[in-house]
């Protein structure tokens, strides 16, 4: 495989909101970049975002005209047309797919890709959660094949998790971490597991907001206040799961819950399913935990600070539980992890961090008392939390 070089042209396959973020990265970063998706629409409304976007860029003056006029001129938006329809990606040496969450459409536009493309290309899934190894194996040559994941929107957010399947080539994966890294991105490497980093880590931010809200210990507000306020969080799990959308957030709970063969630990929430079913979606439909209508009033929290210290720690053990064992299964280093969690996510401190300033003692005692209490699989300590607190040993030197 020849390295890749800034002038090394870069395909993208779906034009929706990563895929248009992700082709203004390849862009500014001097690539010739071709964008193919199945829907003229979705290649139009493609066009005017990333052209927004950079005109916004612009106004805040980030960017002068001239850099935003050549980043637009590099990109070009082609349907996909003919049978396999990947022939504008024949030139490329790197092919970054992000269409539609599902199997077995992405496997069969991966066997299409390979069709069009010459035998050094590199071909990347920014799956969030389906397996990278499952999608490269309706490839010939899979160790050619690599998940490169984005969060959105992917022009903003400077993580990028790079996830090889069990047949992807060394080489492959150390010449992709380079050109990320040089189109300055954050990049961490992550083994093809459920969730990958951050969608597996992050899950009781939300997961054990929403028991505690379910139980009536405290209400949104509270829970988002606490969180906030005393765990330093940017946003609380509400107001969060509010502007995500219910229905991609509860989407990502069930396939982790269910790509792990059922564990409890990541047991999906009723509460957040029925407000799908209701259409109360968050933001975007104007009703979700809050109300976002026109003249609507929204509740204070309770700002117990005995309470909320309480909410903070419940979840935050959860969390480092979840960051240990991710240790523990070898998903990710732990600089890896603390890095995406602060990069991906924002949290104020990588998850391994914050386990030491608490001790792993502190953290094995809470999440034991609430198995007790619960008798809840879901609250079972990670066996690494507990070989640290016996031994007294840390996550960083
Ligand atoms: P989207 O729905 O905004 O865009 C998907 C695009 O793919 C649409 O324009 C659609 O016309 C096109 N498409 C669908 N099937 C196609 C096919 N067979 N051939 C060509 N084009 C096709 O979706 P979004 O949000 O951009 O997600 C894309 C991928 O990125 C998914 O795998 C998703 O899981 C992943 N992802 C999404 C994130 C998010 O926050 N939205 C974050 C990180 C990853």
């Amino acid at each position: 495989m020849p390295p890749f070089t800034p002038d090394t042209p870069v395909g993208v396959l779906g034009a929706g909101a990563m895929g248009s973020g992700i082709a203004q990265v390849a862009a500014a970063a001097g690539h010739p970049v071709v964008v193919v998706d199945a829907s003229t629409d979705a290649l139009g409304r493609a066009r005017d975002g990333v052209a927004r976007a950079l005109e916004r860029e612009v106004e805040r003056k980030r960017l002068d005209e001239g850099r935003a006029a050549e980043i637009v001129a590099r990109i070009r938006f082609a349907d996909l047309v003919g049978a396999g329809g990947m022939e504008p990606f024949a030139g490329c040496g790197l092919v970054i797919e992000a269409i539609v969450e599902q199997l077995g459409v992405k496997r069969d536009s991966f066997a299409a890709l390979e069709r069009a493309v010459g035998t050094d290309c590199v071909l990347a899934t920014n799956t969030s959660s389906l397996s990278v190894s499952s999608i490269a194996s309706a490839c010939r040559s899979p160790e050619r094949v690599l998940g490169v994941h984005f969060f959105n929107p992917a022009p903003v957010m400077p993580l990028v998790e790079l996830v090889p399947g069990v047949a992807t080539a060394p080489e492959v994966l150390a010449a992709t971490r380079s050109l990320v890294d040089g189109w300055g991105k954050t990049t961490v490497v992550a083994a093809d597991t459920p969730g990958f980093i951050v969608n597996r880590i992050a899950r009781p931010f939300y997961g054990e907001a929403l028991r505690m809200y379910e139980e009536g210990i405290a209400d949104a507000p509270t829970i988002d206040w606490a969180m906030r306020e005393i765990g330093g969080f940017r946003m609380g799990p509400f107001e969060l799961m509010d502007f995500i959308g219910h229905d991609v957030n509860f989407t990502v709970t069930r396939s982790v819950f269910e790509a792990f063969f059922y564990d409890p630990r990541y047991r999906p929430s009723l509460t957040q399913q029925r407000l799908v079913e209701a259409g109360r979606l968050g933001k975007k439909t104007g009703r979700g935990f809050y109300d976002y209508r026109d003249g609507a009033a929204r509740p204070g929290p309770r700002t117990d600070q005995a309470l909320g210290e309480a909410i903070v720690e419940r979840i935050l053990a959860m969390l480092v539980n979840e960051a240990a064992d991710a240790v523990l299964l070898r998903v990710a280093t732990p600089a890896d992890i603390d890095l995406a969690m602060t990069k991906g996510v924002n949290y104020p401190k990588g998850l391994l961090a914050w386990a030491d300033e608490l001790g792993a003692q502190r953290v094995l005692a809470r999440l034991t008392a609430l198995q007790d209490e619960y008798g809840e699989d879901r609250y079972r300590p990670s066996a690494l939390l507990r070989r640290m607190a016996r031994e007294g040993t840390r996550f960083w030197p």
